[in-house]
């Protein structure tokens, strides 16, 4: 039973930390709710030098100011760092304070540890603004989808990403402008690589995974990359064939029972509910048991969209919610599993780079100009277990639909075409 629980009518004080893109979000934000019933009392940063748009007696660079003040009930975590801000939640929970955080870096990486102290000292803990932003996808994994239901997940959920590859490919932007603007306009992280290199997005595929399917996984158990090996030819390719090339978290429930689950570039259809997906937008698809399709959409990063979502957050911590992480502690949580094939398109300067012996089958291979490429399902372990792929100014994007499970019955189809003379 927890003897900290915040009444409803209970005021909520709050000390934030971090007055970023998403903190002074938060503070502006909550200047137009008055209705929350909510506070900030304090705000802790780094920089006391740094002039902010608040009054000066609100700011502190003593965290214990805000951990130690038992008037404070709710501590909102926005920083950018990730060791710090570990230190700041797990002493807030140990003073028995409610956590909101956006810090989906610190969340992967230490998911685990904020599982037990969260049983440990009985405080909720809300990340709803750390993946997607704006799109309330957690709360949706957690309350609407029995484990039986999810059968699969793809999703773009890094604004940044996706916003450069719509300047470059749409609006014709170079790559290094559309990062520029991505920066300025507050999308990007502090470090951009953490973006543009695929650790952001596989960081919350991360805890979305443990949503969704109970798996408490590191961000390495994941096979990822970003779309830093992109290269101009890629996208001609994927105009001839009318595609788009999005950066896609996916997730798939297997008929062995475990998930497989990677973040990589691919090629998107043009009906795809995903090629809809622009600039700093973020977009799930969801496929399950008896619904088919659906598409949650909306804006996964920039200040007001994401404190849109902390202040939900904070809302929410009035009737008490809580993530119970249903898949995990109420139903079999599901094991990761690289045991698929994938198809997938990889382009390269020079066919030593790509060991063609690894590729079950080549559909496509196209060697006439500079840049080389060629279309084949492999098996996906490759990727997990060796590098070439994103080595030596290779590209490597999945075809749409890339997972084949059942490899032997697809080997035999592709035989009886040959022999019919339908494929050479
Ligand atoms: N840098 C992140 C993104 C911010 O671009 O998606 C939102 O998490």
């Amino acid at each position: 039973m927890n003897r900290n629980r915040m009444d409803t009518h209970q005021k909520l004080t709050i000390g934030l930390f971090g007055f970023g893109v998403v903190g002074e979000g938060l503070y502006k934000v909550m200047q137009q709710t008055p209705s929350l019933n909510a506070s900030i009392k304090k705000v802790c940063i780094k920089n006391a030098g740094k002039k902010r748009n608040a009054p000066a007696s609100l700011f502190t660079t003593d965290r214990s100011v805000l951990l130690n003040d038992p008037e404070i009930n709710v501590i909102v975590e926005v920083i950018n760092e990730s060791g710090p801000a570990f230190e700041i939640v797990s002493t807030a929970l140990k003073n028995g304070k409610a956590i909101v955080s956006a810090s989906k870096k610190m969340i992967a990486e230490h998911l685990q540890e904020i599982l037990d102290l969260q049983i440990k000292y009985d405080q909720p803990f809300l990340y709803e603004s750390a993946a997607c932003a704006s799109i309330p996808v957690i709360r949706n994994l957690e309350e609407y989808y029995d484990n039986d239901l999810l059968h699969s997940m793809r999703a773009i959920v890094n604004g940044s990403t996706n916003f450069i590859l719509t300047k470059m490919f749409e609006d014709k932007l170079d790559f290094k402008q559309a990062l520029v603007l991505a920066q300025q306009m507050g999308f990007a992280e502090a470090d951009p690589s953490l973006d543009v290199e695929g650790f952001d997005a596989v960081n919350k595929w991360t805890f979305l995974l443990t949503h969704a399917y109970g798996i408490v996984g590191k961000p390495g158990d994941i096979v990822f990359t970003g779309i830093q090996n992109i290269q101009a030819g890629d996208a001609a390719v994927a105009k001839e064939k009318n595609f788009q090339i999005k950066l896609v978290a996916q997730a798939k429930k297997l008929n062995n029972g475990k998930v497989a689950a990677f973040v990589l570039p691919q090629f998107v259809k043009s009906d795809d509910p995903l090629a809809f997906v622009k600039n700093e937008f973020n977009g799930v698809v969801i496929e399950s048991g008896f619904a088919d399709n659906q598409f949650f959409y909306g804006k996964g990063a920039g200040s007001f969209p994401t404190a849109s979502a902390v202040l939900s957050d904070i809302s929410a911590l009035r009737y008490h919610y809580r993530y119970e992480y249903k898949k995990l502690y109420h139903h079999n949580p599901h094991q990761l599993s690289n045991d698929i094939y994938v198809k997938v398109y990889v382009s390269f300067d020079d066919w030593k780079f790509v060991p063609r012996e690894k590729f079950e089958w080549i559909e496509e291979w196209h060697a006439e100009s500079d840049r080389k490429y060629l279309v084949g399902v492999m098996p996906f372990a490759e990727l997990k277990e060796n590098s070439w792929w994103k080595e030596n100014n290779t590209s490597l994007i999945l075809a749409p639909e890339p997972i084949i499970e059942d490899i032997e019955i697809r080997k035999l189809k592709k035989k009886s075409l040959e022999l019919a003379g339908i494929l050479d």
